[in-house]
This record gives structure tokens, C-alpha cells and sequence, in this order.
């Protein structure tokens, strides 16, 4: 019996239930609370529960204390060095007593940090955010998140899809997502070309694309991931497969990166069109969790049919259950995706069983360094 097996023993599950049960108790009583702070070998503990438990419960004023600063322009004017404060938020921005609040809020999250008296630097976090153009774009858009959750009960119970972040995402609700209005897929498709930086690298010296002759890449955006590919691979053909609105700004981005003759772009519904064959490797980039499982069955099975009988399958996207970033794959994103309208984080085990089901080995997970943002699954068609 494996270690993970022992661990599921009904006995132990019991055992662990009961402890937990316990614990509960303990946690909700004022008087343990009071007795762990006070008592030395469990006052670090108590602390750090503490913490953690304030991270929860100010989580929201933090995310808008970076909006804001994003918005006023600080993390930029702050890129050359330090600034004194009158320069870094000046007359038209904020009054002097908010714009001290915002300072002093953005210190204490390490965005920004006062060098003497009057002058501000970037923190070790901005310093890290303005090295990710990326990441900063996410946190704009998140502001159409944070709208929806306002009243996030209300969102709950609102039927899936009547949010502003499905506007946003315009395929994700849609019940014909292939009449979708090329303008509506502008936003998003900026966004995806932005912070698409990091994953494609992560993608990229995960899996050893020499090895292919053409790769497709369904839901592709306007191609900046293969852009990064053939930068990487000169010699493989690249074909992309996007709805017809993001499809038209994938062929202009490839004409303009003098991409043309390698290029092939199909524009499509994934949820009724094949997909095109003749690949030797299809990649789903950020794609997958953006579905609900029927259609991403019915994805894997048009893959399938795309490729020959070993052919490969690769999958790149933060999942679910994944050690350390539980907050990220279902706390984050699975609200994200229940707010969009669509999709769900999968685990790597989900995933292989729905890549199995649809004709596929069973998947080989590619290390990446950031597992939190990334995760790679390649997998083949069974003969
Ligand atoms: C989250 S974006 C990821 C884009 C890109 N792979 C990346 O990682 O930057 C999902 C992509 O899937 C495309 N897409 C969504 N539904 C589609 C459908 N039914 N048919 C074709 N493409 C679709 C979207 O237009 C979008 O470009």
C-alpha cells in the first residue's frame, strides 16, 4: 500500500476528522485564544494564525491600495529612482493627506518605501511588478472583478454569467461563443498578449519543441505564444485556431512580426468546428479552465481527431490543488472562472482523466519553476 493509500484509509480519515473536530473547539474558544498568545512556546503560532487570518480579512483593501497606485502613476514615476513625495503624486493627483494615506498603505505592503524625509523609492514588490508589465495589466483589469464583488453573495447567487468579468470575457457565456463581436474580444486579447511573457517561457523550457514539425495552438489569441516559439524554434510551422475577431488580430501580428509564410490561421468555434489537422502537436494555453467540462470533452476529442496516432497533446495552466498555491488554483481562480461565467480550475489528476477518456495516454506532468502560474501536462494520442 502506497503512503498516499495509507493516508485514505477510512481509520485515518476518522482519526483526522476527530482531530480537526477538536481543534475547532479550541480555536473558537476566547480563553485558548488568549492562553496561546500568552504562552510562550505557542505565542509564535498565535501570531502567525493572526496574521494570516488579518491577510484574509484586509485582502480587499490592500489589492485597491496597489490599484491605486498603479492608476495615479507612482510604480512609473518611481522607475528612475527615488522621487520626493510632491513629485510623485502632484497637484491634480491626490490632495497631501491622501496621498500620505496611500504612501504610508503602499510602504507597508513593500510597493513603495520612504527614503528620508519627503522622498519615496520603489519597495521590493513594486520593483518586482514593474518588471512584469504583465502582472500590472491583470491588476487593472481586476478592477472588473472587485466591481462584481462588490456584493459577492449577490454574485453567487446571480445566474452564472450576468457579471461584468463575462462581458469582459464575452465567449465564456456564450451560448454561440462564435458570433462573438470582434470588438468585444480586443480587451481580453490585450490582456492575454501581455501577460502571455512568463508563461511562454515557462512553456517553452518545460517541453522541447525541436522535437516538432508544426504545432497548433487552439485559442492561440493573436499568437503571441507562437511568436515566442518561433523565436525559440526557427524551423517549426505555426498554426492557430481563435474565434474569427482575435483570428483576424493574430494574422495582422503575424504579418507584422514577418511571420506570414510560417503562419497559418484558422478562425472557428472550437464548441461546433473541427480543428484543423496536419500538427503534430496541440497546445491549449490558458484555455482549458476557461470551459465547462463538456466543452473542454468535446475539445479533447477534436484534438484527438486533429492529431495522428501519436501526436502530441500539451496543457498549460495554473490547476487546482496544487501544493502550496491552494489559494491561487482554488480560491482565486475558481472564483475568477465562476465569476466569468464559465470553466473551473481542474486538478492534474481531473485533467488526466479526461484526457484518457478522450483517447490519450495517460498525461507526464513538465516541472516549470512557478508551478502557481503554470502547469504542464503533454500527453499522446493513444494508436
Ligand atoms: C484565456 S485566452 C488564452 C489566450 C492564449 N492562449 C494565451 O494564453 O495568451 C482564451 C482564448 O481562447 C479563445 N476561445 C474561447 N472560446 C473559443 C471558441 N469557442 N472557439 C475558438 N476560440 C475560443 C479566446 O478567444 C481566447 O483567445
Amino acid at each position: 500500500m502506497t503512503a498516499d493509500a495509507r493516508l485514505r484509509a477510512p481509520w485515518i480519515i476518522r482519526l483526522r476528522e476527530r482531530w480537526h473536530d477538536r481543534r475547532n473547539r479550541w480555536l473558537m474558544d476566547p480563553r485558548f485564544q488568549r492562553a496561546a498568545a500568552a504562552f510562550l512556546p505557542t505565542r509564535p503560532l498565535a501570531r502567525r494564525e493572526a496574521r494570516e487570518l488579518f491577510d484574509i480579512v484586509a485582502g480587499f483593501v490592500w489589492s485597491q491600495v496597489l490599484l491605486s497606485c498603479l492608476r495615479l502613476g507612482v510604480f512609473e514615476r518611481l522607475r528612475d529612482g527615488p522621487v520626493a513625495a510632491a513629485d510623485l503624486l502632484p497637484q491634480g493627483t491626490l490632495a497631501p493627506a491622501p496621498a500620505a494615506t496611500l504612501l504610508r498603505a503602499a510602504a507597508a505592503l513593500e510597493l513603495v518605501e520612504q527614503r528620508g524625509e519627503g522622498r519615496w523609492a520603489l519597495g521590493r514588490r513594486g520593483a518586482a511588478l514593474l518588471g512584469n508589465p504583465g502582472v500590472l495589466a491583470m491588476i487593472e483589469h481586476h478592477a472588473v472583478l472587485y466591481a462584481d464583488l462588490v456584493d459577492p453573495v449577490a454574485m453567487l447567487r446571480a445566474p452564472r454569467g450576468a457579471t461584468a468579468l463575462a462581458r469582459y470575457w464575452p465567449y465564456a457565456a456564450a451560448a454561440e461563443p462564435g458570433s462573438v463581436e470582434a470588438a468585444s474580444t480586443a480587451a481580453y486579447t490585450r490582456l492575454m498578449s501581455a501577460s502571455q511573457g512568463l508563461v511562454a517561457e515557462e512553456v517553452l523550457d518545460a517541453h522541447d519543441f525541436s522535437r516538432h514539425r508544426r504545432v497548433l495552438d487552439v485559442g492561440g489569441g493573436d499568437g503571441t505564444f507562437l511568436r515566442a516559439v518561433a523565436r525559440r524554434v526557427p524551423e517549426i510551422d505555426l498554426a492557430l485556431f481563435d474565434l474569427p475577431g482575435v483570428a483576424a488580430q493574430a494574422t495582422a501580428r503575424f504579418t507584422e512580426a514577418g511571420l506570414s509564410s510560417r503562419a497559418t490561421v484558422t478562425a472557428g468555434d472550437f464548441s461546433r468546428d473541427p480543428l484543423p489537422s496536419g500538427a503534430d502537436l496541440v497546445t491549449f494555453v490558458r484555455v482549458l479552465h476557461d470551459h465547462d467540462d463538456p466543452r473542454v470533452e468535446r475539445l479533447l476529442a477534436a484534438a484527438r481527431d486533429a492529431l495522428a496516432p501519436g501526436g502530441t497533446l500539451l496543457i498549460a495552466e495554473p490547476l487546482a490543488g496544487t501544493t502550496g498555491a491552494e489559494r491561487m488554483g482554488d480560491a482565486y481562480f475558481g472564483v475568477y472562472l465562476w465569476a466569468m461565467g464559465s470553466g473551473r480550475p481542474r486538478t492534474a489528476q481531473e485533467l488526466a482523466g479526461m484526457l484518457q477518456r478522450a483517447g490519450f495516454e495517460a498525461p507526464v506532468e513538465r516541472p516549470t519553476r512557478v508551478p502557481l502560474q503554470t502547469r504542464v501536462l503533454v500527453s499522446r494520442r493513444r494508436g
